[in-house]
């Protein structure tokens, strides 16, 4: 399973900070995954608590699993499509996300629901990612793989890149006092550019990009990745530029 955790370690610093999670407070977290910002946020929440939804049952199996492990007791995880469940009104008091909004097939009608959800006065603090063309993660890996083929950009992942957009859905839904600020951060894929290459062909983005070569462009491809992920070996790791906004607002 790819491990969001050790990529994201630098944005999750920064989300930490932004979401400052008081003791009582009873947080969402949306599009949670494996769970580390919302096990994370149950540890600051000592008197309130966490959910973290997902639509993966694999991601949240994990998240239970290290729950349990590290001993946290007010942490829940349900599978759930944050666009349309049926959330208590007026139930958290934060809401919570590292890059787990921008896959909503109807933003306005997923962020009204999230809305729903939160108390009015509750604060949402989301990271999501910067334009395509900002992210060398992406686009290293793209032009690595993809050579001179076209490749298609629109990618779920970049559906909040624009932050008037982003401010328009989130102002219609409902929410006031919203701030979106730029934050850099150097994102991780592994310790070489063999683990690296590993974690990568986890990625779909990666296995759509080889879905239609054969054997001897697929080993070309392949080739390619590595000499390119062989130039972003720091020496600490293999490590890519990268843009994310971190959008905040009020319910
Ligand atoms: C890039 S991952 C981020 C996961 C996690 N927040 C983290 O930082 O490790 C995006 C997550 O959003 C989830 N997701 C996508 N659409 C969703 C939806 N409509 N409702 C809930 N979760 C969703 C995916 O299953 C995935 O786990």
């Amino acid at each position: 399973m790819f491990d969001y955790d050790a990529e994201l370690i630098r944005y999750h610093l920064r989300l930490r900070a932004a979401a400052d999670v008081q003791t009582t407070d009873r947080v969402l977290d949306i599009g949670c995954g494996a769970g580390q910002t919302t096990r994370d946020a149950a540890r600051s929440a000592r008197s309130g608590s966490a959910l973290g939804v997902d639509v993966s049952r694999p991601m949240l199996d994990r998240a239970r699993e290290l729950s349990e492990r590290e001993g946290i007791g007010n942490v829940r995880f349900e599978v759930a499509d944050a666009q349309t469940h049926p959330f208590p009104t007026d139930e958290f008091t934060l809401g919570l996300s590292r890059f787990g909004t921008m896959f909503f097939a109807d933003p306005g009608a997923a962020f009204t629901n999230i809305g729903r959800a939160l108390r009015p006065g509750a604060r949402l603090v989301q990271l999501v990612w910067q334009a395509y063309d900002r992210q060398e993660w992406s686009t290293a890996v793209r032009q690595a793989l993809a050579d001179d083929r076209s490749s298609s950009r629109g990618h779920g992942a970049f559906s909040l890149a624009d932050p008037t957009v982003t401010a328009n859905v989130l102002a219609k839904a409902g929410f006031t006092d919203v701030e979106i600020a730029d934050v850099r951060e150097p994102v991780y894929y592994g310790p070489d550019a063999a683990g690296a290459r590993d974690a990568l062909f986890e990625l779909r983005m990666v296995q759509d990009l080889l879905a239609d070569l054969d054997a001897t462009q697929t080993s070309h491809a392949v080739d390619r990745l590595m000499t390119m992920l062989d130039a972003h070996d720091t020496g600490a790791g293999v490590w890519f530029d990268s843009a994310a906004w971190l959008v905040t607002a009020r319910r």
